[in-house]
C-alpha cells in the first residue's frame, strides 16, 4: 500500500481555493477492471486569491490525458496531486479536460468507484471524489454536473446519476447510455453515480406547495418486498420538513439506492442517496423493530441533508458537525414528532442520552476526544464521530432550548436565506439563530455559548442542595468543571441549560424552570415552598453534561416513582442501579440488590399506566461500558460479572412479575412496527430473557422450552430473535439447536446472518468460551472480512460490544483485535480504523490488562505501511 506520511491539517490554516469549478461533464466508460473517465470542466482563477498553479488531487488514478482549451498541456505530479502551471492568465474561464481511468473491482476501500454485487457505486464523501477523477476535492468548490454513463446494457440496465435524466439511448455494440444533469450546485462529495441490475419502488407525490415528485426505492430484484417502510419513511420525511421547517422538496426526482457494501449507514449525494442495504431492507420476517425504527432515522437523516448539508455545505471539513450535528437533530425530532404522544417521545429520547453516554462520553475522555469542531486532523475519515454527529446535535438542542421552538424554526429560516447555496462555518449557524432571536439567552450568550463547538472533554455539572425550612427556600449551588482532554489543558466555563423542577413528598410539582449556569459556580434559589422538596435537575437532558448529584436513595425513590419528567424518572433507577454496582465493583465484588431496589423495579414493571416501552428502558440495567465510565481503573470482567449478578438477581426476585408481564404483551396480532406494539415486543423480549435466566438458576425447564417454542413460531422477526436472544444470553442448551436452526431459516438472507454472528460474538462468556467461538466463525462460508457489515458484525460485535468477553486476562481477545485491525487495514482503512478504536479507553484498564493492550496498540502502531487512517487512532491511543 502507498499511503504515505501525510501531514496533519489544522482548521486555522485554512485558505479559499486558487481557482474555481463553474462546470463539470463528466462521461464514464464503466467496466468493472478500467472504467474509463472524462472530465470536462470550466474553471477560472478566483479572483481573490494570489496568482498561483492549479493542484488537483487525485488518488489511485491513471492519467491518460489533460488539455486546457482543447491543447496538450504541461504538468507535474506532487505526491498524489496534479499540478498545472501554465495556465491562461486573466480570471476568464478555461477548459480544463482530464482523462483517467480506474479499476473499481479492484477497489476494496469502498471509496471513489466500486463494484458491489456486480453493481457500480460511488462514496465520495469526505474524499472520496479524488478517486475518481483529478479535481479541487474540497467542500467549497461548487459546481453544475452534467454526467454520461455509458455501459453494458444486460448487465447494467439501470444508469444512475445526480438532478434529472435529460437523454438515453443505445449505442450499438451491445453497450447503452444515459445523461444525468443536476440542476443545482454541488461539491463533489455530493456527486454520484449507480450503474447495474436493480428494481426499483416508486412513488408519486405532491407536496404542500402543490409540486410534483417521483420518489424512487432501488434494490436488487428480490428485494423489492423489503423496500415499503423506507418508502414510507421518505413520504413522511418529505411532508415533515415542509411542516416544521417550511423546507420544500427541490427536486423532481428523488432517488435511495441500497448496497450491501458501505463503510457507514447511508450517503446524503444531491438527488441520489446511497444506503447501506441495513438501512433500507426490512419485512416482518427479517428485521426486528430496532431495524424499522433505523431506517425511519435514517432514511430522514439523509433527506434532511438535501437543506442542511446539500443546499448550505461545509466551508472545509472541520466545519462536519454544521451538517452532521444539525442533521442529526433534525432526525431525533422528526423520529419524535412521529413517535407521537409525550411517552414515546421520552422513550426516543432516553435512547438517544443512551448513544450519547456509552459512546460519546468515553470518547470525550479518551485519546481521540476532540472539539465538536476539531482543530486537527491526519485523516477526516476519523472524525466522523459521535462527538460530531451526536454531541453535535445535543448543541443544536441547546440553541433551540435557549431560543425556545418557535424561535429555533426562526432561526432555522433566517439561516437558510442568508446561506442557501453557500459553504459556511459552525460559527455562521450559531450566528444565524442568534440574529433570529434578539433578547434570547442564546443572543445574549453566544460567544460562551460557543465554546461548545471549541472545546472537548464532558463538563461535569456538581448540584449542592440545601433546605431552609425558616425561610422555606430551596437552594442548588452549581458548579462545573471539564477534565483537561489531548492538547487542551485549560477550560472555560460553558453555557449549560439546566431544567428542572421541584417535586413535593406526594410527588406534586411544586416549582420548575430553567437555570442557565454560565459561571464556574452559581445558585439557583427557589423560594416560597412549605416543605423540603425533592429536586429534579437536568430533567430530559438539557445539556451533554455529567451531573454529580449526591441524591440519597429516598429521593432516587421518589424520583424513580413520581417525576413527572419521564427522562428524570428513568434516570433516577439507572443511578440507583450504577451506585449499587459501582459499591459492589470497589467493594467485595458481589452485589446483594436490597429490597427497597427490587420493589422499585417491581413496581415499574407492574405499573398500570406507564409504556411497555418505558418499562422496557427502565427494567435495562445501565451498560457495562457505562458502568466501566464511573470507575477510575477497570477490570471488564467484575464490571460484567456484577451486572450479571444484579441481573440474576432481579430475574428470580421478579420472576413472577416477569411472568405476567410476558403474558400481558407477549400476544400484538398483526406486525406494525409502531411504538406501542414494539414497546411490547421490547418488554415481553426483556421479560422471557429473565425468565430463562431464572430458570438457569433453578433448572427448570418450561420457560426455556416456550422461548425455544416462541422462537420457532414467532411471525416476526423481533418476536423470534428476542427469543433466541434470551436462550443464548442464559446459556440455555436449547441455545445451539435454535442458532443452528436460524441459521438454516435464513442462510439467503445477509442482513439476518449479519445478527446470527453479532449474537454469537456478542453473547456472555462462560469460561472465555467466546473467543474460541468468533475465532471458529472467522472460518464459517458465510464469513467474509471484506463486506463491512459483516465484519462489524463478528468482529466489532466481539471486540467493541463485549467487553467481558474481550478484555481476556491472557491478553487473547488484544491479539486477535491486532491482526484483524491489520488484516482489515490492507482491505479497508475506514472500517479497521473504526475496530482500532475499541482500545481507546485502555489506561483505564487493570493489570494485567492494561499492559496487555498497550503491547497490542504498539504491535500495530509499529506495523510498517499503515494508513492514516489506522495511523492516526493507535498514535492517539499511545501518546502520553
Ligand atoms: N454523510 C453521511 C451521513 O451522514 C455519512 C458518511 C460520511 C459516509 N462519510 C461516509 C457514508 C463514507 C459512507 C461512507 O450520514
Ligand atoms: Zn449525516
Amino acid at each position: 500500500m502507498r499511503e504515505g506520511q501525510n501531514a496533519v491539517i489544522y482548521r486555522a490554516d485554512y485558505q479559499a481555493p486558487a481557482y474555481w469549478i463553474d462546470t463539470v461533464d463528466l462521461c464514464f466508460d464503466l467496466d468493472p477492471a478500467k472504467t474509463r473517465v472524462l472530465n470536462k470542466m470550466k474553471v477560472r482563477r478566483n479572483p481573490d486569491v494570489p496568482a498561483q498553479a492549479l493542484k488537483l488531487d487525485g488518488d489511485e488514478l491513471n492519467l491518460a490525458r489533460v488539455l486546457v482549451n482543447g491543447q496538450g498541456t504541461s504538468f507535474k505530479m506532487e505526491g498524489d496531486r496534479l499540478v498545472l502551471e501554465n495556465l491562461p492568465e486573466g480570471h476568464e474561464p478555461f477548459d480544463l479536460e482530464i482523462f483517467t481511468t480506474c479499476a473499481p473491482a479492484r477497489n476494496s476501500k469502498l471509496m471513489g468507484l466500486y463494484v458491489s454485487n456486480e453493481s457500480f457505486f460511488t462514496q465520495c464523501e469526505a474524499e472520496g471524489f479524488r478517486r475518481i477523477t483529478y479535481f479541487l476535492d474540497r467542500p467549497d468548490v461548487m459546481a453544475s454536473y452534467t454526467v454520461t454513463l455509458r455501459a453494458d446494457k444486460q448487465k447494467y440496465p439501470v444508469l444512475l446519476s445526480n438532478g434529472n435524466l435529460v437523454d438515453q439511448g443505445d449505442l450499438g455494440d451491445g453497450r447503452h447510455f444515459a445523461k444525468w444533469v443536476d440542476p443545482h450546485r454541488k461539491p463533489c462529495y455530493l456527486f454520484a453515480l449507480v450503474a447495474g441490475q436493480l428494481v426499483c419502488r416508486e412513488q408519486k407525490i405532491r407536496s404542500r406547495g402543490g409540486k410534483d415528485h417521483l420518489l424512487q426505492v432501488y434494490v436488487r430484484p428480490g428485494d423489492l418486498d423489503k423496500t415499503e417502510h423506507a418508502m414510507n419513511s421518505l413520504i413522511a420525511s418529505v411532508a415533515w420538513d415542509e411542516a416544521r421547517f417550511k423546507l420544500p422538496l427541490d427536486l423532481e426526482r428523488f432517488m435511495i439506492v441500497a448496497t450491501s457494501d458501505f463503510n457507514m449507514g447511508a450517503m446524503e449525494n444531491k438527488g441520489l442517496n446511497i444506503f447501506n442495504t441495513k438501512y433500507v431492507l426490512a419485512s416482518q420476517a427479517t428485521a426486528t423493530d430496532t431495524d424499522f425504527s433505523n431506517i425511519e432515522s435514517v432514511v430522514g437523516h439523509e433527506y434532511f441533508h438535501n437543506w442542511s448539508g446539500n443546499r448550505v455545505t461545509c466551508r472545509d471539513w472541520f466545519q462536519l458537525s454544521l451538517k452532521e450535528g444539525l442533521t442529526v437533530f433534525r432526525d431525533q425530532e422528526f423520529s419524535q414528532d412521529l413517535a407521537g404522544e409525550a411517552s414515546a417521545r421520552a422513550v426516543k429520547r432516553i435512547e438517544d442520552v443512551r448513544v450519547l453516554r456509552t459512546a460519546q462520553f468515553p470518547e470525550d475522555a479518551g485519546p481521540m476526544a476532540h472539539p465538536v469542531r476539531p482543530e486537527q486532523y491526519l485523516e477526516i475519515n476519523n472524525f466522523y464521530t459521535v462527538t460530531v454527529y451526536e454531541k453535535g446535535a445535543e448543541v443544536v438542542r441547546m440553541m433551540q432550548t435557549l431560543v425556545g421552538r418557535e424561535g429555533f424554526e426562526r432561526g432555522i429560516t433566517l439561516y437558510f436565506q442568508r446561506h442557501d447555496g453557500q459553504a459556511v462555518t459552525c460559527d455562521d449557524f450559531a450566528q444565524a439563530i442568534a440574529d433570529a432571536n434578539p433578547g434570547s439567552q442564546l443572543q445574549q450568550l453566544l460567544e460562551p455559548f460557543r465554546r461548545w463547538y471549541s472545546q472537548a472533554g464532558t463538563p461535569r455539572v456538581h448540584a449542592r442542595t440545601q433546605w431552609d425550612a425558616a425561610s422555606g427556600t430551596y437552594t442548588v449551588d452549581f458548579t462545573q468543571h471539564c477534565p483537561p482532554t489531548p492538547g487542551q489543558a485549560e477550560k472555560q466555563p460553558s453555557v449549560i441549560p439546566i431544567a428542572w423542577g421541584l417535586l413535593d413528598a406526594s410527588g406534586r410539582e411544586v416549582g420548575q424552570g430553567m437555570f442557565v449556569l454560565t459561571e464556574a459556580s452559581q445558585r439557583l434559589t427557589v423560594p416560597g415552598l412549605t416543605a423540603e422538596p425533592v429536586p429534579s435537575l437536568l430533567r430530559g437532558f438539557s445539556a451533554p453534561v455529567i451531573l454529580e448529584w449526591d441524591a440519597s436513595d429516598e429521593q432516587l425513590l421518589a424520583l424513580l416513582e413520581h417525576d413527572t419528567d419521564p427522562f428524570n424518572r428513568w434516570e433516577a433507577g439507572q443511578r440507583l442501579a450504577v451506585r449499587r454496582a459501582l459499591a459492589a465493583i470497589e467493594g467485595s465484588g458481589v452485589v446483594e440488590l436490597d429490597t427497597s431496589f427490587i420493589e422499585a423495579m417491581r413496581n415499574i414493571l407492574r405499573h398500570p399506566n406507564l409504556d411497555a416501552a418505558f418499562k422496557e428502558l427502565v427494567l435495562t440495567l445501565p451498560a457495562e461500558a457505562y458502568i466501566a465510565e464511573q470507575l477510575e481503573v477497570v477490570d471488564p470482567q467484575r464490571v460484567h460479572a456484577v451486572r450479571e449478578s444484579m441481573r440474576e438477581q432481579l430475574a428470580t426476585a421478579l420472576v413472577d412479575d416477569w411472568a405476567w408481564a410476558y403474558e400481558q404483551n407477549h400476544e400484538n396480532g398483526a406486525y406494525s412496527p409502531d411504538p406501542v406494539s414494539s414497546g411490547r415486543r421490547a418488554l415481553a423480549g426483556l421479560a422471557l430473557a429473565h425468565l430463562c435466566i431464572a430458570a438457569r438458576k433453578s433448572n427448570d425447564t418450561v420457560w426455556p422450552g416456550k422461548a425455544y417454542q416462541r422462537f420457532k413460531d414467532a411471525s416476526n422477526m423481533t418476536d423470534r430473535f428476542n427469543a433466541l436472544a434470551a436462550l443464548v444470553v442464559s446459556g440455555q442448551d436449547l441455545a445451539r439447536p435454535a442458532l443452528d436452526k436460524f441459521h438454516g431459516m435464513f442462510r439467503d438472507e445477509a442482513l439476518v446472518l449479519d445478527k446470527w454472528f453479532s449474537l454469537q460474538a456478542g453473547a456472555p462468556d462462560r469460561g472465555g468460551n467466546v473467543l474460541p467461538i468468533v475465532r471458529q466463525l472467522m472460518q464459517h462460508p458465510d464469513f467474509n472480512i471484506r463486506n463491512p457489515n459483516r465484519a462489524r458484525s463478528l468482529i466489532f460485535s466481539y471486540c467493541s460490544a463485549n467487553p467481558g468477553a474481550f478484555h481476556r486476562p491472557d491478553a487473547a481477545g488484544y491479539v486477535f483485535w491486532g491482526d484483524r485491525v491489520m488484516e482489515l487495514d490492507a482491505i479497508n482503512p475506514q472500517v479497521a480504523a473504526r475496530l482500532a478504536r475499541a482500545l481507546d479507553r485502555w489506561r483505564k484498564l487493570a493489570e494485567p490488562m492494561r499492559s496487555a493492550a498497550r503491547e497490542a496498540i504498539a504491535r500495530v502502531a509499529g506495523k510498517p505501511d499503515l494508513s492514516n487512517d489506522v495511523r492516526e487512532v493507535v498514535t492517539r491511543a499511545l501518546a502520553d
